[in-house]
C-alpha cells in the first residue's frame, strides 16, 4: 500500500474500494503530481461507485404504461382567456416582489456549431449579431426594468468553460445587470467507469470525470453556494433555461403565474412536437400519476408514431427545456434524503492510459437530466406555449435547429410584432431585430416606431 501523510484514510478507502489501480504509476510521479493525483481522488465518493456501476445493467426505458401529460392549453375560449389574465396577474405580483431569480445553464460547449467555446459566446441575432449570452443577458435586464425590481441571474458553466464565461461576461459588464446580481458557477465532475466498474487514469496522475449533466446544476446550485445566495435575496421561484434557444421568454408573468397558483414545486414548458420524429423529450403520464419526461432516444417507432382517432400525435407535447423551480423543492431534492435524481448511463470511448501509452477505452460516462426532477415532484404542471414564440434551439450549424432556422425565426417573431401593432415593414427588409431593451413583446413597441427601408434594420 502506498502511503502519503495526511492522506492515509484517503489511501485506505481506495484500497478498500478496489480502486488501487488508480497507483500504477505512483513510482514514477514527483511530488506535486502524487498531491494532485489525490486532490483529485478527494472528491470522489468511493461507497456511491458501485451503485453507479449498477446503473449500467439497468435500461431508461419507462417502465409500465405511461399515457401523455395533460397540459395547460394555449388559451383559445374566454374562460382559458380569463384564467390566462388571473395568472398573469400573479406572475407579475410575485415577480414585483422579488422571489424570481432567472437560472441558465451553459454547460456546453459550441462544438456542434463549429466553434471551441462557451456556447453562449456563439453570435446569432440576425442582425446585431448579439451572442446568446447578450440576448439571455437584456432580457434579464429588461424584465427587471419592466417590473420595477433587481431580478438575479444564475448562470452554470463547466469546468470546460467557467472561466471563459466570466472573463467574458465581465468584458462586458455583464451586460448592464449589476455585478452582484449575477452568480456563476461550475457544474460537478463525475468519474467515467471501465467496463469493470473501475476508474479510468485519463493520465498518470489525472482521473477522467465528466461534467454530471443538466440535473447537476441542482446539486451545483447547492454545492456552489448558489441557494445562500437565493436566501439571501429571498428568491423562492427560480426561472430555468438553456443556452441554446434564443426565443426563450427568460422571466414570463403568465408561466410564473400557473406555477404560483398550483403551488408547483416544478413547471415546465411544451411545444406541440414539430413531428413524431423531432428529437426532443415528450411529457408523459407515470403509471403512479406523476408527470415525466421520455427522451425520444427511449419511445419506440410504434409510441413516437402513435396517432388518436382525429389522427393527432398522442405524445405531442415536446420538452423545451423551460422550467420553474421552487427553490425549496430544489432544496429538498438536494438534501440527500430519499428523493434524488437518478444517473443516466452512456457508452462512451474514453481517452486512457494502457501500459503508460494512450488508448482508447470502452467505458461509461454519468449524466443526471433535469426533467427527472418532475415525477419526483408532489405537485407539477405542464403549460403549452407557442413554437414560433419561443422555442429556436441552436443545435447544429446548418440545416434542422440551425443557427440559420434561430434566426430566421427570431426575424420572423419580431415582424409579426410589429405587425400586431399595426407598425408596417417597408418592402426591402430582408431581416429584423428587436432589441430586448426596447421590447419584450409587441406591447413594449412605441407606437410612433418606424422601420426604416434597409435589408437588415435593427431596432433598439
Ligand atoms: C435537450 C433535452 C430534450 C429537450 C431539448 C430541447 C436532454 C437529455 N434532452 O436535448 O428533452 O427536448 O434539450 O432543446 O437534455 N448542459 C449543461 N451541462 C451538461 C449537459 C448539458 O450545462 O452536463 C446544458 C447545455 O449547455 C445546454 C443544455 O444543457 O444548454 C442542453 O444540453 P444538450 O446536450 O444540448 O441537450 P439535447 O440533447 O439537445
Amino acid at each position: 500500500m502506498i502511503t502519503y501523510a495526511g492522506f492515509d484514510e484517503l489511501i485506505a478507502r481506495v484500497y478498500a474500494h478496489r480502486q488501487d489501480h488508480v497507483f500504477e504509476y505512483w513510482g514514477e510521479l514527483i511530488d506535486a503530481e502524487r498531491r494532485e493525483l489525490l486532490n483529485d481522488l478527494t472528491g470522489i465518493d468511493f461507497e456511491g461507485l458501485q451503485s453507479l456501476f449498477s446503473q449500467t445493467r439497468r435500461s431508461d426505458a419507462v417502465a409500465g404504461e405511461f399515457g401523455p401529460a395533460p397540459f395547460i392549453p394555449i388559451p383559445k375560449t374566454d374562460d382559458e382567456n380569463a384564467q390566462r389574465a388571473q395568472a398573469r396577474e400573479a406572475g407579475i405580483a410575485h415577480i414585483r416582489s422579488r422571489k424570481v431569480a432567472a437560472f441558465l445553464v451553459a454547460g456546453g460547449q459550441g462544438t456542434r456549431l463549429g466553434y471551441d467555446g462557451p456556447k453562449g459566446k456563439f453570435p446569432v441575432s440576425p442582425v446585431a449579431g448579439k451572442t446568446l449570452f447578450q440576448i439571455h443577458a437584456e432580457k434579464v435586464l429588461a424584465s427587471s426594468r419592466a417590473y420595477g425590481v433587481d431580478i438575479p441571474w444564475l448562470i452554470m458553466t463547466s469546468i470546460a468553460n467557467h472561466e471563459e464565461t466570466e472573463t467574458f461576461l465581465e468584458e462586458h459588464d455583464y451586460f448592464g445587470i449589476r455585478e452582484t446580481l449575477v452568480h456563476v458557477f461550475p457544474q460537478n465532475l463525475i468519474p467515467s467507469l471501465d467496463a469493470n466498474g473501475k476508474l479510468v487514469l485519463e493520465s498518470k496522475n489525472r482521473i477522467f470525470k465528466n461534467p454530471d449533466g443538466h440535473g447537476g446544476s441542482l446539486t451545483a446550485l447547492k454545492t456552489s453556494g448558489a441557494l445562500d445566495f437565493l436566501a439571501e435575496h429571498g428568491i423562492e421561484t427560480l426561472s430555468y433555461f438553456q443556452v441554446d434557444n434564443p426565443l426563450v421568454r427568460v422571466i414570463d408573468p403568465d408561466f410564473i403565474g400557473y406555477h404560483v397558483l398550483n403551488t408547483a414545486d416544478v413547471s415546465s414548458k411544451a411545444v406541440t412536437k414539430a413531428g413524431p420524429e423531432e428529437k426532443v423529450g415528450v411529457f408523459v403520464r407515470l403509471p403512479n400519476g406523476a408527470y415525466g419526461v421520455v427522451e425520444y432516444s427511449d419511445m419506440t417507432h410504434e409510441q413516437q408514431h402513435l396517432q388518436d382517432c382525429s389522427g393527432a400525435l398522442v405524445y405531442a407535447m415536446g420538452n423545451i427545456a423551460i422550467h420553474l423551480f421552487s427553490v425549496e423543492y430544489i432544496r429538498r431534492l438536494t438534501a440527500g434524503g430519499a428523493i434524488e435524481l437518478p444517473y443516466h448511463v452512456a457508452r462512451k470511448k474514453i481517452k486512457s492510459l494502457r501500459a503508460g501509452a494512450p488508448a482508447e477505452i470502452d467505458g461509461f460516462k454519468f449524466e443526471k437530466f433535469v426533467f427527472d426532477a418532475i415525477p419526483l415532484a408532489e405537485r407539477s404542471i405542464v403549460f403549452e406555449t407557442s413554437r414560433d414564440e419561443e422555442f429556436a434551439p441552436v443545435k447544429n450549424r446548418t440545416g434542422v435547429d440551425s443557427v440559420d432556422t434561430a434566426r430566421e425565426m427570431m426575424s420572423a417573431l419580431f415582424r409579426s410584432w410589429l405587425a400586431a401593432r399595426g407598425i408596417s415593414v417597408p418592402p426591402g427588409v430582408r431581416a429584423i431585430e428587436i432589441s430586448p431593451l426596447l421590447a419584450l413583446g409587441p406591447d413594449d413597441l412605441p407606437a410612433d416606431l418606424a422601420v426604416p427601408d434597409r435589408p437588415d434594420v435593427y431596432l433598439s
